[in-house]
């Protein structure tokens, strides 16, 4: 069955491994059929979360911030699958997609209870380092913002060892991340 997916890419850098690896995760996801709908938050105009608990009202805008969250709430709303994709920085992700998700709070205060919308999510991360105890923080807070939103883990393409912006380029992690998003 074709799906909507959403990939929030928090790279700042546009032509970095996080981006490589969404491009090959697209083509893919393509391939099989899905839609995808990618924001590079980098260029996009976004706030921080002022945690005024004042937003819930309009559903299509509803932050008390009008910006570009605007694009993406009607994304986000359609959104079968979110794809979570950053660089690892200090050990979790990067400001950008941690400052867009935060503001995915809003959506959830249009519901009783603040209940989160269900959706499948995935992960995409490109590191330096490449060991079990480098990866394990990310994974860790991937894993309990899952469990707080009751999604579920679609699962992940780590690409471990890059430093370098492209330094993924033609690693088979590319591959992989293309077979992953055709598989779903
Ligand atoms: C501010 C900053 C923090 C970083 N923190 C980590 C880290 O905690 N662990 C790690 O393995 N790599 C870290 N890195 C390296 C990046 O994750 C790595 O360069 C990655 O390939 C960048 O992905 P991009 O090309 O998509 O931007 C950091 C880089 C920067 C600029």
């Amino acid at each position: 069955m074709s799906k909507n997916i959403l990939i929030l890419n928090g790279s700042p850098r546009m032509k970095g491994n996080t981006a490589m690896l969404c491009d090959a995760f697209a083509e893919g996801a393509k391939s099989a059929g899905h839609t995808v709908t990618r924001f590079d938050l980098q260029k996009m105009n976004i706030h921080g979360c002022l945690g005024c608990v004042k937003g819930g009202k309009a559903p299509a805008a509803p932050c008390v911030q009008k910006d570009d969250m605007l694009q993406i709430y009607p994304a986000y709303k359609e959104a079968d699958i979110v794809v979570l994709a950053s660089p690892m920085y200090y050990w979790g992700f990067s400001g950008q997609l941690k400052t867009a998700f935060d503001r995915l709070f809003a959506v959830a205060e249009c519901n009783p209870g603040y209940a989160n919308p269900k959706k499948d999510c995935a992960l995409i991360m490109a590191a330096e380092g490449n060991s079990a105890d480098n990866w394990k923080p990310a994974l860790d807070y991937y894993q309990a913002l899952l469990g707080f939103l009751e999604w579920k883990d679609l699962g992940h393409v780590l690409a471990g060892g890059v430093f370098d912006a492209g330094a993924v380029a033609g690693t088979p992690v590319i591959d992989e991340a293309f077979r992953f998003g055709a598989s779903l």
